[in-house]
């Protein structure tokens, strides 16, 4: 009969479909060396509170740090009938060393093992991110530079709007992912809350050094309720929740970039290597990249939502539902790395029709608002100047002429105020001039904006690094 380390109050063995159906080790072997790492401070806090003596403390030290090795060279072997890491660990250690590896566990509960293991794999995970997002920020701050006097029409309810610098349009999305990362780092406060020491849940019964512990395991501190400890996943939820805002903004320029890569738009161009063919249609020459861009969006999404439920009216403390935290925070992060990755690329890569993009701005009436603007100078009360300027535009549309293509006299019989200057207003270098404010798109604007960027990305970067 096969024994099951909490096997004692049994007297069946246990099912195997059940036993398949329980294990978590095919998807928590991910937070293997973190197990570890936990495992071997928590034997120095048992040592401290003299329940391990030195040599003991030893031999579990000098097992560990052999399971930790063939952890990290792929060789430890990971079996389903011990359900999970944690046990996978146990057993091992046994085996290494005997019953001292049983010592390991006095106080301790799986409970808060897998809670400190995963918010210890997450403090690493969320390096990966900001790492991944500083690098897509680069990117879009460097596109952006390259191309700081490429001007496009700017789009309110995908109609043309407004001229606006290409570079202005690449640092809005900048700035969506400099809110992530900052939301990223405030994150973190949250997320670096030691659990050790609170047991299955209501705390050890051992007197140990929950603050030397948290310290010694590079938490801010430890969390102050034992059944807080154990039960909450809020610092999982809130990860999803941030990734899940990360896509969104990835789906959007995912979007943005299918659409501009349209014939009818034909604002860009992505390179063949980033594009596939068809099938049957050989002239065919599709922007998947982007698309899945805006598809992965879905996944994680589905992992907040699938995260959400499974927290909804779930009692305190722990129970086992919790156990299903971890494949989709693992998926969430998984797709969300490779998106950034993959849009890193694309944004490098984007060139950009700027003879399409000169034909495109000539249509549309983009300066329209300039003309109103215009009026108000010359005295016109806003509204009236939008309504009359509503006017011209009708006018110019029945005629086929641009704005700027109209005559004085034919602006005159809309309002004798129009004179010759109203000409100089009617040119996009005018118009994004006049937008040289902060958080406008006039040049000087976006180059200091791109700039300052620079400035923050180089912080943040040996930040990082040290
Ligand atoms: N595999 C479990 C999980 O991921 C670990 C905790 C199990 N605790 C228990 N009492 N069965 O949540």
């Amino acid at each position: 009969m096969k024994i099951k380390i909490w096997g004692g109050r049994f007297e069946e063995e246990m099912d195997t479909f059940f036993e398949d159906f329980s294990e978590s080790v095919s998807f928590d072997y991910r937070l293997a060396s973190y197990e570890v790492k936990a495992s071997l401070v928590y034997a120095k806090a048992l040592k401290k509170a003299g329940i391990l003596n030195s040599e003991e403390y030893e031999k579990i030290c000098q097992g560990l740090k052999e399971i930790e090795k063939e952890i990290l060279e792929g060789s430890f072997k990971f079996e389903k009938t011990y359900e999970d890491v944690h046990m996978n660990i146990e057993k091992a250690l046994f085996e290494k060393i005997g019953e001292t590896a049983y010592k390991l566990h006095t106080g301790r509960s799986r409970n808060e093992q897998v809670v400190t293991d995963l918010r210890l794999y997450l403090i690493d995970e969320i390096l990966k991110l900001k790492n991944l997002l500083l690098e897509l920020m680069e990117n879009l701050v460097l596109k952006a530079e390259e191309n700081l006097e490429v001007v496009i029409p700017g789009f309110t309810h995908l109609q043309h709007a407004q001229p606006v610098l290409y570079s202005h349009w690449l640092m809005a999305y900048y700035e969506m992912f400099v809110l992530h990362f900052q939301r990223i780092l405030d994150y973190e406060k949250r997320l670096k809350i030691c659990p050790l020491g609170s047991s299955a849940l209501a705390g050890c019964g051992f007197f140990l050094n929950r603050e030397e512990i948290s310290r010694d395991l590079g938490f801010l501190a430890p969390s102050k309720n034992s059944i807080f400890a154990v039960s909450s996943r809020d610092f999982v939820l809130e990860l999803a929740f941030i990734l899940s805002l990360i896509m969104l903004d990835i789906s959007r320029i995912g979007e943005e970039i299918v659409i501009w890569m349209t014939l009818e738009f034909n604002f860009i161009e992505l390179p063949d290597r980033f594009c596939t063919g068809s099938s049957i249609m050989p002239q065919k020459k599709n922007p998947d990249s982007a698309e899945l861009l805006r598809a992965k969006c879905a996944v994680v999404i589905g992992n907040l939502l699938q995260l959400l439920t499974l927290i909804k009216n779930l009692p305190l403390s722990y129970n086992r539902d919790l156990q299903e935290d971890k494949p989709p925070i693992f998926q969430a992060l998984d797709t969300t790395y490779k998106s950034l990755k993959m849009l890193s690329l694309l944004v490098q890569s984007i060139k950009v029709n700027q003879k399409r993009l000169k034909e495109i701005l000539e249509k549309g009436h983009l300066l329209a608002t300039e003309l109103a603007d215009y009026l108000v100078t010359k005295g016109i009360p806003f509204r009236k100047a939008h309504n009359l300027c509503g006017q011209i535009v009708l006018y110019a549309e029945k005629t086929n002429k641009k704005l700027s293509d109209l005559t004085l006299e034919e602006f005159k019989n809309f309002s004798p105020l129009i004179e010759e200057d109203v000409y100089q207003w009617l040119t996009i270098e005018h118009a994004l001039k006049r937008r040289e404010i902060l958080g406008g798109t006039g040049p000087k604007s976006v180059e200091k904006e791109i700039r300052m960027a620079k400035e923050d990305i180089n912080r943040w970067k040996t930040q990082l690094s040290n």
